[in-house]
């Protein structure tokens, strides 16, 4: 875990996305709300929290249980000047809030996998208000039948895909209407793993735990094969949906 943070330090993005990604699934979200209180789930050090500031002028509340990413957050959030609007709150996505506490919006990037989608989607439905908006986004099968290799390689990582349908289900079954879902593109997946292509060597031969880095170094190249392999079998998508009743 040390490692892998240590190795995210250094990168912009840490799940697959873009700019214009985050821009169309808040423009979805937002086209006939009033978005004025924001809370951003596994936010990291924050590539979609300055875009989610900038786009909604919300109040956002960015949630990781990362101090170091959180740290690059608070230099990024001086940076840009949006200390009025951004609080950087280190605590677990799963943790629980007072009583009554209620947003607008639920935003999650690549995290929500980490407590699990069903988990994520019960705890955080009390967060909303009836029509409060929630968008997350989420590793999806693409392909009906897609190879057994590249199934094997998510279940050893201890990820679950779910097809598109099938996470629109789950968000109904947990409470939520689906309004709109979308895959991302090949460029968003790129934008990740470009620079982690990059990145990854320098780190390797830096890093005081050489065993450890190795380890870490030969699951992302793997990672990486896979998506050259069979990125048109899997991919991410973006659910945008509301609280229902
Ligand atoms: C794949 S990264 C995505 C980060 C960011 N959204 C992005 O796309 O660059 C997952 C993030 O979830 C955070 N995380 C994992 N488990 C968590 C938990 N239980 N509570 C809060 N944050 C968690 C990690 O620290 C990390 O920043």
């Amino acid at each position: 875990m040390e490692a892998m943070i240590d190795l995210f330090l250094g990168l912009e993005r840490m799940s697959p996305g873009s700019q214009e990604t985050t821009a169309g699934a808040f423009q979805i979200a937002a086209q006939d709300r009033d978005i004025r209180k924001v809370v951003e789930f596994g936010c990291g050090s924050g590539i979609s929290t300055i875009a989610l500031a900038r786009l909604s002028g919300a109040s956002v509340i960015a949630v990781d249980n990362s101090a170091p990413f959180l740290s690059q957050l608070k230099q990024k959030v001086e940076r840009t000047g949006l200390q009025q609007q951004i609080k950087v709150q280190e605590q677990s996505m799963d943790a629980a809030w007072p009583e009554e506490t209620q947003f607008d919006l639920i935003w999650s990037e690549g995290s929500a996998y980490a407590i699990g989608l069903e988990n994520a989607l019960k705890r955080w439905r009390a967060l909303l208000p009836p029509g409060g908006r929630i968008v997350l986004s989420d590793l999806i099968w693409i392909d009906p039948q897609p190879d057994a290799e590249v199934q094997d390689f998510w279940k050893n990582q201890g990820e679950t895909l779910r097809y598109r349908d099938d996470t629109r289900k789950l968000f109904v079954s947990q409470g939520y209407q689906v309004i709109d879902d979308f895959v991302f593109s090949d460029q968003d997946w790129r934008n990740y793993y470009q620079p982690l292509k990059t990145h990854l060597p320098r780190w390797k031969s830096m890093y005081s735990d050489a065993e450890t880095a190795g380890i870490v170094d030969q699951m992302f190249q793997e990672e990486m094969r896979m998506y050259d392999q069979f990125g048109s079998q899997y991919g991410y998508a973006f659910f945008i949906a509301e609280r229902a009743g």
